[in-house]
């Protein structure tokens, strides 16, 4: 089973950007946890991220018959991009939506996902932890018959 990671804008800056909101861990931390939470569980990993909208659509399309599930940190696209999630509903796969910190204890504007109503689930505010627990909520979901 081959489950599909993105990391929208800015997210390649975790560790330095503002820490004191998304925590001390890079991606590479995080993509390294989630590697390590796929091979217990028997699933394959794609991880992709981009500062870029097209780039990131792009990738998401090409995961359609190719991967189980996708699991998507959309970061501030999360509030602003119609196009993200018309390209998450096209691929017809499972969806669960992660946000480092807990984006319903911010700035108003943080408070609409336009991704949240078509994902299967959200977390939000798990720091880190929250990717592990999004791979293992869309691993058990994409096994099931
Ligand atoms: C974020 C929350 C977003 O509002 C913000 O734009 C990000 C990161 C999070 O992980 O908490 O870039 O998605």
């Amino acid at each position: 089973m081959r489950i599909l990671v993105v990391h929208g804008p800015n997210l390649n800056l975790l560790g330095k950007r503002e820490p004191e909101i998304y925590g001390h861990q890079t991606l590479a931390d995080i993509d390294a946890d989630l590697r390590a939470t796929a091979k217990r569980l028997g699933a394959e990993l794609d991880c992709f991220q981009s500062n870029h909208e097209g780039e990131l659509i792009d990738r998401i399309q090409s995961a359609m018959g190719q991967a189980a599930g996708i699991l998507i940190n959309p970061g501030g696209f999360t509030h602003t991009s119609v196009a993200l999630r018309d390209a998450l509903v096209a691929t017809r796969l499972p969806v669960v939506e992660v946000h480092l910190s807990n984006v319903y204890a911010r700035e108003p504007f943080r408070q609409h996902s336009y991704v949240s109503p078509i994902a299967i689930g959200v977390i939000s505010g798990l720091g880190a932890e929250g990717y592990r627990f999004g791979l293992e909520a869309l691993v058990a979901r994409a096994a099931r018959p």
